[in-house]
């Protein structure tokens, strides 16, 4: 909440690899596979998000099996996890994705909204007395994994979107906000299980180990 954690990531070299952000109080390890072209949203409310990208080492060359360990809110901005005593699964939109032969990962899931970070005691006095609000930009979580690389933990988040200024937590840096873009009908677009109503795309880099 002070933003150390954001600036130990910012200062720490990274070897030309994707920027790192907050890992976050909701990551669990375990994530249910998911396929290539799969859906995370399942049957959620909201607008359907195509997510697709490389995993590339910081020379470019694409690194075949790259593991993306992903999760996320709703569109409600909402974690399953904190809802499991109305029935939810705490392993829903969560997921271990396994990058093709080519480095290339794509899957569909629902447009996350912003959501508060918890205010009420310690922390909402801090955020009250910096004169600062409770609300993250709206994000997807990563960490991406590979043999020979070092692991990255990261947040991707959109452009045009609320309070990319001024996250509560600091997690956001312009290299990790893509561009969301609504689906056209000439778009060529990779095989997915749900049609997308809009899409993004982000190459992640990894540093060797
Ligand atoms: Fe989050």
């Amino acid at each position: 909440m002070l933003g150390f954690s954001a600036l130990v990531d910012m200062i720490n070299p990274r070897g030309g690899a994707t920027e790192g952000s907050n890992l976050g109080p909701f990551y669990l390890d375990n994530a249910p596979r998911l396929a290539l072209g799969g859906d995370l949203g399942r049957d959620r409310q909201g607008a359907m998000l195509l997510v697709q990208g490389q995993v590339r080492d910081s020379l470019g060359n694409p690194i075949p099996g790259a593991l993306i360990d992903t999760w996320q809110a709703d569109a409600a901005g909402t974690y399953p996890i904190q809802e499991q005593a109305s029935g939810q699964d705490k392993h829903d939109l969560r997921a271990l994705i396994t990058a093709d032969d080519r480095g290339e990962y794509w899957y569909t899931t629902v447009l996350p909204k912003p959501y508060t970070v918890p205010h009420d005691g310690p922390v909402g006095r801090l955020l009250r007395a910096g004169n600062r609000h409770a609300w993250r930009a709206a994000h997807l979580h990563y960490i991406i994994r590979a043999e020979g690389y070092r692991a990255i933990t990261t947040e991707l988040f959109f452009d045009n979107t609320e309070y990319l200024d001024n996250d509560a937590v600091f997690g956001v840096r312009k290299s990790l906000i893509t561009k969301l873009e609504a689906v056209k009908k000439t778009d060529v677009l990779p095989a997915t299980e749900r049609k997308p109503d809009a899409r993004c795309r982000f190459d992640f880099v990894l540093a060797s180990a």
